[in-house]
């Protein structure tokens, strides 16, 4: 026998062993989730426990921290398909062993057929609902490409190892927590309005326990195991997509999806005391918004005044404020538009961004930048994140999302997963608020193969040269604040970690001009000084839902999830 069949049966057979090795049993798997970890060598923090398995298993069997993010997003594409997935996009925030910082964007493109006034009537208004419900919310999904060029790239193990505990947990089914029970109720009309039958999703009155099995999504992702990125963006699963698209009017076509690729883009970074932040650059806000906040706190004694103190929660609003504004106005797909990211971030500008900084007087949003607004939040916050760390060294941050719970809600029939609705990201018409009350101008503004302008923040913050925390959120708008927040409260406030995540969160965003605050979150005292200095206040339930990792003095790992999300996961080793 030649010695090239000896090498493939060998190798056949101890791909077999591996597979075999890292089944992860679903049945087994309890779902009272875990919200705090400690390990010494390594931690993983995700928004369920099944994808929490899946990547600490890829850990203790030699893989690195890449690898166990690919093989954790795969898994949670089918055990978390609210947010989860393979039709959205997202972006990783990298930091190697040896203090390399990379970051790759798989955020979705528009297709090529898309236009600035695609979402308009005649008269030049938004058609309520057209960028958010239904086949033309939906980008180009850019998840399989990116994971796929992170694993080449950075990954240890064979990739068909990684993505296999996703094809069982997708064909064996697994028995789904109540958030999913209540969620999956929840958008039935929806499913029903834009989907044919049979679906798996479609159901009357989903229980705790109910096995959500996905035997199309199954043959999707054993396609992209045989044939990597082909078998997303070509072939069977391409197909299936523009077959959707056509029955639709959707506008996403072959070649819109075998041109996609994924960009590896420097981080952003910057100085915060003795903190150094690397995060996402455009086409996310995150990170430009992140480290101009921390920038424009910085000079002022919040650790004297203290935490939720009127004085550090005024300010800091009042930094929000202004970085939102810059947001609407400056950012966008760097690939586009000439984004002034050094600008921005110059001492110099921070310094005179808050020249008309008033200690105890709100500035007005309409002073600081013109634009209308009406904003409101319309749904929940579903995006998500993972942070994880190995025993290695590297670290990764990442926030993928569909936007909306289950995108635009679109099943692709033959391919058996959900598709985005990131498309409501751009700004549809200056000035108009998408359902993150957020408003755009021509930085943002639609155009052919231009990625959506995001605020997912997936971070990564080193302290003396060695990883000090791995943090990101879902959350919208909101995810840039809650950041920033946890940070400080862990890095100005001394708070342990679980404390920092627990604390109650607000946002402003600069339209609408008012501070979003969680319900019971500051006391009726507090509310007033903050009204009387000017500020408008808003209730919501909940905002962003942190998962975060710190090294702790000793060098061990703290993982912690957010209460907010009760299938939050975190463990380590
Ligand atoms: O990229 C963005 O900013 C949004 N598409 C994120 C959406 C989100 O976080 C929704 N919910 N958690």
């Amino acid at each position: 026998m030649p010695k090239f069949k000896y090498y493939a049966i060998f190798s056949t057979f101890l791909l077999l062993f591996f597979l075999s090795t890292f089944q992860v049993d679903a049945q087994k798997i309890p779902y009272t989730s875990q919200k705090s970890a400690k390990g010494t060598s390594a931690m993983v923090v995700s928004p369920h426990p099944l994808a929490t398995e899946v990547g600490l298993s890829i850990l203790k069997a030699g893989g690195n921290a890449i690898d166990a993010t690919v093989a954790l997003q795969f898994a949670q594409a089918v055990v978390y398909p609210r947010a989860g997935n393979i039709g959205g996009g997202g972006f990783m925030v990298i930091r190697t062993k040896d203090g390399k910082a990379i970051t790759i964007d798989y955020r979705e493109k528009a297709p090529a057929k898309a236009n600035r006034n695609m979402y308009l009537d005649e008269k030049g208004d938004i058609i309520p609902g057209l960028s958010t419900k239904g086949h033309l919310a939906a980008g180009v999904p850019g998840t399989v490409d990116g994971l796929i060029q992170a694993h080449e790239q950075y990954g240890k193990l064979p990739f068909t190892q990684l993505i296999q505990p996703a094809i069982e947990l997708a064909q064996k089914g697994y028995p789904i927590s109540q958030t999913e029970a209540d969620r999956l109720n929840r958008f039935q009309d929806d499913f029903k309005a834009v989907n044919d039958e049979p679906n798996p999703f479609i159901k009357a009155n989903w229980q705790e326990g109910d096995v959500l099995q996905q035997t199309k999504l199954a043959e999707t992702l054993a396609r992209i195991q045989k044939k990597g990125r082909a078998g997303f963006y070509k072939g069977k699963t391409a197909k299936a997509i523009v077959r959707e698209m056509k029955e639709g009017n959707g506008i996403i076509s072959r070649r819109d999806l075998s041109k996609y690729k994924a960009q590896w883009r420097d981080p952003v970074e910057g100085q915060y005391k003795s903190y150094k932040i690397i995060s996402m650059p455009p086409p996310s806000s995150g990170g430009l918004a992140l480290i101009q906040l921390l920038k424009m706190v910085e000079p002022y004694p919040i650790e004297q005044w203290g935490f939720h103190d009127p004085r550090t929660i005024h300010l800091m609003a009042e930094a929000e404020r202004r970085a939102y504004a810059d947001r609407s106005q400056h950012l966008g797909d760097m690939d586009f538009y000439p984004v002034p990211v050094d600008s921005l971030l110059a001492a110099t500008y921070i310094k005179d961004r808050m020249k008309d900084f008033s200690p105890d007087k709100a500035t007005l949003s309409s002073d600081i930048l013109a634009g209308e607004f009406q904003g409101v939040m319309k749904e929940s916050f579903e995006t998500t994140h993972s942070s994880i760390v190995d025993a290695e060294g590297n670290a990764v941050s990442l926030t993928t999302t569909l936007n909306s719970n289950f995108g635009c809600k679109v099943w692709v029939d033959e391919g058996g997963f959900f598709l985005n609705n990131e498309m409501d990201d751009f700004s549809s018409k200056p000035g108009v608020p998408n359902q993150f009350g957020l408003v755009g101008a021509e930085a943002n503004a639609i155009a052919a193969g231009k990625r959506m302008l995001s605020s997912m923040t997936p971070t990564i913050i080193e302290k003396d040269g060695e990883v000090f925390m791995v943090i990101g959120a879902p959350g919208g708008s909101t995810i840039i604040t809650a950041v920033f927040q946890v940070f400080l409260n862990v890095a100005a406030f001394d708070m342990p970690l679980e404390k920092a995540v627990e604390a109650s969160r607000f946002h402003h965003q600069w339209l609408p001009d008012r501070i979003l605050i969680e319900k019971d979150g500051l006391s009726k005292a507090l509310q007033e000084k903050l009204k009387a200095m000017g500020h408008q206040l808003s209730e919501v339930n909940y905002m962003a839902v942190i998962k975060a990792i710190q090294r702790l003095q000793d060098g061990s790992w703290q993982g912690v999830g957010d209460e907010r999300n009760p299938d939050d996961d975190a463990r380590g080793y």
